[in-house]
């Protein structure tokens, strides 16, 4: 078994100052990696398991049923390189199937990250992992001395690349291709527009887990910023804007009230809105160009169920 696990210390000074510039910008905003501290990651898990939540199992579905096709568009492969791969579970379908010498994952949350990639390293002894505990929104090139030679396959699954707007998501495709180099390969899977009730459903599950996952951010920032959010004085409020093709999902102060962070006030005003995630929907043919603009080239594309996985090179 071959395992390296390296920690980059930079995320826990960034989360300070964006959690603090976000809270002084009009509207309020904090970015969505922050949602995955240890109770968030486990929180992401359970509402792939809601009802409401096709996405996970639809992906997982269509996954499994293509992997014979998805294996031989994509061809040989040396490397994958999975930016935001958290458990690490839905990768072992493709080291399954594409044989790699050398997984390379990434994610925010180090700790989870290292033991998942860790347990996998020990099912699969022929592959060389490398687990890197990143922001690689802020740092991926500080993958680049981690990557072995060879042909490598870019993995971003599960459609996180919804999380970016149209014109970041481009940047951080082509961010992608610079590090992968010439010759590498982008399989992505995104979801697509469809019956907004059933996109509003996805994000406003019945058990309330959706909520809890959006709230523990502020539990979160009371905790590791030394900040007094009251939880039951915000709403958890997701909605589907079906003009901007995105899911937007706000924590709305029910009063208005004053929190401190990290020994600064900040006021909210009754109704005022804190976004915390965009989750854009996307048309294959629209994702194609966005791609294109990173450099990417449509090869290939399979679809089940609204949500969409495509092959780039
Ligand atoms: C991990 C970004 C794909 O946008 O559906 C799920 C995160 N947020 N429910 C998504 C999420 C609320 C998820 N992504």
């Amino acid at each position: 078994m071959s395992f390296a696990f390296r920690l980059f210390p930079a995320a826990g000074d960034d989360m300070r100052a964006d959690v603090l510039a976000g809270l002084a910008a009009s509207p309020k905003a904090i970015p969505p990696k922050y949602f995955y501290d240890d109770a968030g990651c486990r929180l992401f898990e359970s509402i792939c398991a809601q009802p409401e939540y096709a996405l996970y199992r639809t992906e997982q579905a269509l996954m499994r049923e293509r992997i014979g096709d998805i294996a031989a568009a994509v061809g040989e492969v040396d490397c994958i390189i999975e930016p935001g791969a958290g458990d690490c579970i839905k990768v072992r379908r493709l080291v399954d199937a594409l044989r790699p010498g050398h997984l390379v994952s990434l994610d925010i949350a180090g700790a989870p990250l290292a033991a998942a990639a860790e347990a996998l390293a020990h099912d699969y002894s022929g592959l060389a992992v490398t687990a890197l505990g990143m922001d690689f929104i802020h740092d991926l090139e500080a993958a680049a001395p981690h990557l072995p030679p060879g042909k490598r396959l870019v993995y971003y699954p599960g459609s996180s690349i919804g999380n970016f707007p149209p014109d970041a998501a481009t940047t951080l495709l082509a961010r992608f291709r610079r590090l992968a180099g010439p010759g590498s390969q982008l399989l992505i899977g995104f979801d697509l527009r469809k019956d907004p009730l059933l996109l509003h459903a996805a994000y406003n599950d019945a058990a309330g887990v959706t909520a809890a996952f959006n709230l523990n951010l502020l539990a979160r920032i009371n905790r590791e910023l030394d900040a007094n959010f009251d939880l039951s004085r915000f709403r958890h409020y997701a909605f589907y804007n079906p003009t901007a093709g995105r899911i937007e999902v706000h924590l709305v102060s029910l009063a208005e009230q004053a929190v401190t962070v990290a020994g600064q006030r900040f006021r909210f005003n009754c109704g005022e809105t804190l976004l915390t995630e965009y989750s854009y929907k996307f048309v294959p043919r629209e994702f194609d160009a966005l791609a294109l603009a990173a450099g990417w080239q449509s090869k290939a594309g399979w679809e089940r169920e609204g949500f969409a996985v495509r092959l780039y090179g």
